[in-house]
């Protein structure tokens, strides 16, 4: 996918450099360059990577924010550097020249939702437990845990970290010795989810996360990513910021 790009006027005026009619009018007289070719109007830029130049003067732009969801398949890492040289999620969102980072960590052996973004605000409110973001994941255990393991699950388990948070969890089926459990979270401990339901004596043995807040990975298959929109973006961090209890 390509990243998106948007008509010169239209980048000139967000820049501040006048209003879009006149920066029409700046251009059509050919006193604007990008790239070191002069400009016409309705060109697309992508101004976080074109040289733009007004009267010989280089145009600044604010950094564009870009963030994207992915669904993360199995066997990768959600760091940007992995000294094992282990296959990086990043490696899967081809948008070169922008620096994106995971927002919060999935396990190697766990899939599904992650965002990446090069926003820092948009990570530390998702990732911070003091706004209290949910979290789902999908965890298929051993054995068929009983009710009171659950509600334990529930209330709290005492990790070497701490106690956990309490967590929304259900029961989705159950066949042969598994059992396919939903488990959300409002924290982030390291490996919680595998943790926790060690700790009630049913190992994980695949885990998903299916959804963060209000965003699922309906339509895309692992690997597969798609941009978030402004409106998102900004629901997302409205929701932080509001400690709203349920966010689906
Ligand atoms: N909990 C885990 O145990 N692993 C993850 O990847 C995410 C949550």
């Amino acid at each position: 996918m390509k990243i998106p790009r948007e008509r010169l006027q239209k980048v000139l005026a967000r820049a501040g450099v006048a209003a879009r009619r006149t920066c029409e009018e700046l251009i059509r007289a050919g006193r604007v360059q990008v790239d070191g070719k002069v400009a016409t109007v309705g060109m697309k830029v992508d101004p976080a990577r074109a040289a733009i130049y007004g009267d010989g003067k280089r145009i600044t732009f604010p950094k564009r924010h870009l963030s994207l969801l992915l669904y993360k398949p199995k066997g990768y890492v959600s760091t940007v550097n992995d000294p094992q040289g282990r296959p990086k999620v990043t490696d899967l969102v081809p948008f070169p020249g922008v620096r994106l980072f995971p927002v919060g960590r999935l396990d190697f052996h766990t899939s599904g939702l992650i965002l990446l973004t090069n926003d820092g605000e948009l990570a530390h409110l998702l990732t911070h437990p003091k706004y209290g973001i949910w979290k789902t994941y999908q965890a298929l255990v051993k054995g068929r845990p009983a009710p009171a393991a659950l509600e334990q699950l529930k209330r709290g388990v005492l990790l070497p970290e701490g106690k956990t948070a309490p967590a929304r969890v259900r029961l989705l089926k159950q066949f042969g010795n598994q059992a396919l459990l939903e488990i959300s979270l409002r924290e982030g401990k390291k490996r919680q989810v595998r943790k926790m339901c060690e700790f009630i004596g049913h190992p994980v043995m695949e885990l998903k996360r299916t959804k963060l807040a209000f965003l699922a990975l309906k339509g895309l298959r692992p690997g597969q990513y798609r941009l978030l929109t402004t409106e998102e973006v900004l629901r997302l961090k409205k929701l932080a910021l509001s400690g709203a209890p349920r966010q689906d």
